[in-house]
């Protein structure tokens, strides 16, 4: 089937949500006879997909394939340069480790790598991050700024805010964000990002952008101590999404934000990044290496680190530190 013409019948029927299509519609809107639309329903079957067919009724996807592939991700890509050259793995330790080894030996600016499973997925604080196969996004992204390196933080917000627009374009769920980048559903954790840097004094060599999304995972799919805390996209939703589909929309946003960065500063990714944000200006409790500070979380400063301000009015500043929203 041609690429356009598979694209175009899915997003017909992402945009259904799981109500029937009829075949009169599609031949319309494809602008193809009834008998090609049979066929090209028969190919998706090829692909994986699977699709109820009621007469007078119409074709749903009551199935979409678990694995993705390198091609599915790179056809439909609408980025100029990132994901542009996508390193694909069935199994890896931790996509952050090719991708460091990659950045080490040259790779472009907007090279991708991407795995079906991490057996060693690595989170922020040196804690484990769960990714069993065909059911999350596990990408790292690199990325050469021409920056110095104070400012890589402020490239993880980007990448929080950039997550939560495509996680709204793809699901229209609102996200919120936890500072400093966690991507929360009901309250829930479905994202993670961790940023690592190869830099020198005052150049960044390359930053490696960890993605990790919770995608097409059930409850029982967690860990039994990740039950009240972890979410994914398809528990939120009550239907499966298309993992592909989601790393194009990820890569899109970015590119947008990266190119809106780059050009005009921080200050308006700032403004979309507080748009998202969860604690902004509630209590929190923040664990930090050196102690416990409790007080209200009055606002990120342009480098995003995060303004505490005590009961004496005292603002702390927090560079890295566990968040928590203090409901007394
Ligand atoms: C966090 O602790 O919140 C950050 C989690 C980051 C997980 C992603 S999954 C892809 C990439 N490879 C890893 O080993 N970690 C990051």
């Amino acid at each position: 089937m041609a690429t356009e013409i598979r694209t175009k019948l899915l997003k017909m029927f992402t945009k259904s949500n799981g109500e029937f299509l009829s075949g009169q519609k599609i031949s319309e809107e494809l602008g193809c006879s009834r008998t090609a639309v049979w066929k090209h329903i028969e190919e998706l079957r090829q692909a994986g997909y699977e699709l109820e067919a009621i007469r007078r009724k119409g074709y749903r996807i009551t199935k979409i394939p678990e694995k993705i592939s390198s091609n599915e991700i790179s056809l439909g890509l609408k980025t100029l340069n990132l994901g542009r050259v996508i390193h694909f793995e069935e199994s890896v330790g931790s996509t952050q480790k090719i991708a460091h080894q990659l950045a080490h030996d040259g790779a472009l600016e907007g090279t991708l790598v991407v795995a079906e499973e991490q057996t060693s997925g690595r989170g922020r604080l040196n804690r484990e991050w769960f990714s069993p196969k065909y059911t999350g996004v596990w990408m790292s992204l690199i990325l050469r700024p021409n920056l110095p390196p104070a400012k890589a933080p402020q490239l993880t917000l980007l990448t929080a805010v950039a997550i939560s627009q495509a996680i709204e374009e793809v699901t229209s769920l609102r996200p919120d964000i936890k500072w400093p980048n966690d991507i929360l559903l009901n309250k829930k954790k479905t994202v993670g990002i961790l940023t690592e840097m190869q830099a020198e004094a005052d150049k960044i060599n390359s930053v490696i952008i960890g993605i990790g999304i919770n995608v097409n995972q059930q409850l029982e799919h967690f860990p039994e101590e990740l039950h009240t805390i972890a979410t994914s996209l398809s528990i939120e939703l009550k239907k499966p999404i298309n993992r592909a589909e989601l790393i194009q929309m990820v890569l899109l946003k970015f590119e947008n934000l990266y190119q809106i960065y780059l050009e005009h500063g921080f200050y308006p990714i700032k403004l979309l990044w507080e748009s998202y944000a969860i604690s902004i200006g509630k209590k929190i409790i923040a664990r930090t290496i050196t102690g416990t500070l409790t007080g209200t979380a009055k606002g990120i400063t342009e480098d995003g680190v995060l303004m505490l301000e005590g009961e004496d009015g005292k603002i702390s500043y927090i560079h890295s530190a566990d968040i928590e929203l203090d409901n007394k």
